[in-house]
């Protein structure tokens, strides 16, 4: 008899969201939910799945509220959005796991000056500035750390963030050249938006409800420009009822001219878990935006309210218990791979 055995190698997921505000529709819909389904699918098969709180990243800028419970309820946020936890999904901060600096200071001897002086991040941050804390500047290199400490191969983020795991897998392949395969490199861009959902390649990127030319931002001033996960559902609909349109008078999918009716269809597929192409297919080449924009309003404002009343049913000591296991597997896997990397570049 033959026995064939098959190597099945359990992947790594990994995702963080800073703690400077209350997340926006934007945060959630372009990571937290995609993070959220995909844990529920993979950690079952086995996979492993790391949700980790990026303080350290959140003080290169102010933060709004209270630092410690923004950071609570960033993990409450999860479970609320429906994440099962269990023994292949990982909630750890940033700051508890010091191997993350350590390895940011290593990647910082090998990432260039070019390199990251082309960071749009940075440029966008830095822009009109008469001076800006060297955290904004090496900001992906500790993005970097975080992934590479795990050897993490899916990354569900938004799109603006595309640009940091493309230098990620850059600093790995540049190690990986010189040492020997130590670092596993992330899947390529196009491989993470197909992985979150999105058949065309594309990184989800949630516009700015009044000026739909932009991304939606927590830092962007004015009320209606965005929705917070904790707005009043109502409120949130009428922001999405006064949402910024065109005046083609037709409902068709192309974010380069129509980016406010665009933003709508995409909120509605990614809220409701509806392919993109059925939503548009439903509504292309109908002609009157009001019964689009109530559509959109109705899923937000529902979304909302159930997402709230679970929210408030999430107690702080639950996350802490969370964080308290979490925080040991992290301690355990990353000081192993810094070690191999402290090996490699002969500091043990
Ligand atoms: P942060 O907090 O700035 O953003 C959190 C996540 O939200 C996504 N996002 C959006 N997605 C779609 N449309 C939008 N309008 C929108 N606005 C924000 C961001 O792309 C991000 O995924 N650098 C990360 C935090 C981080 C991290 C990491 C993530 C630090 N280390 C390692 C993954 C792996 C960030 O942008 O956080």
């Amino acid at each position: 008899m033959v026995k064939i055995w098959y190597n099945v190698v359990m992947k790594t997921i990994l995702t963080g969201i800073r703690i400077n505000s209350e997340p926006t529709l934007g945060n959630f819909l372009g990571a937290l939910l995609p993070m959220v389904r995909l844990s529920n699918e993979y950690s079952a098969k086995g996979w492993q799945v790391n949700i980790f709180v990026p303080d350290l990243h959140s003080i290169i800028s102010d933060i709004d509220g209270d630092f410690q419970k923004n950071l609570v309820n960033s993990i409450k946020y999860y479970l609320a959005a429906g994440l099962k936890a269990n023994q292949n999904v990982h909630f750890y901060r940033q700051s508890y796991v010091p191997a993350h600096s350590e390895m940011a200071w290593i990647l910082n001897c090998v990432a260039t000056m070019g390199e990251m002086n082309r960071m749009t991040q940075y440029k966008e941050k830095s822009e009109g500035k008469s001076s800006v804390n060297v955290g904004v500047f090496d900001y992906p290199v500790l993005m970097a750390a975080d992934i590479l400490l795990y050897s993490a191969n899916y990354i569900p983020v938004g799109e603006d963030q595309f640009q940091h795991i493309e230098l990620t897998r850059n600093l790995a392949m540049r190690i990986n050249h010189k040492y020997g395969d130590i670092l596993t490199v992330p899947e390529k861009t196009e491989e993470q938006a197909k992985f979150m959902g999105q058949t065309n390649g594309d990184g989800i990127r949630i516009r700015d409800l009044t000026n739909p030319e932009k991304k939606m931002s927590k830092s962007t001033p004015g009320e209606n420009s965005k929705i917070m996960l904790l707005d009043i559902p109502e409120k949130a609909a009428k922001k999405i009822m006064s949402a910024t349109t065109d005046s083609y008078a037709k409902i068709q999918y192309d974010m380069f001219n129509q980016p406010g009716i665009s933003n709508l269809l995409q909120i509605e597929a990614l809220i409701n878990n509806q392919p993109l192409q059925e939503v548009i297919s439903t509504w292309s080449g109908e002609t009157h935006y009001g019964d689009l924009k109530k559509q959109v309003a109705d899923s937000v404002s529902t979304f909302l309210a159930n997402f709230q009343a679970d929210f408030s049913a999430i107690s702080d000591e639950q996350v802490y218990e969370l964080l308290e296991v979490g925080e040991q597997y992290a301690n355990d896997v990353a000081d192993k791979k810094l070690m191999e990397l402290q090996k490699v570049f002969r500091l043990r």
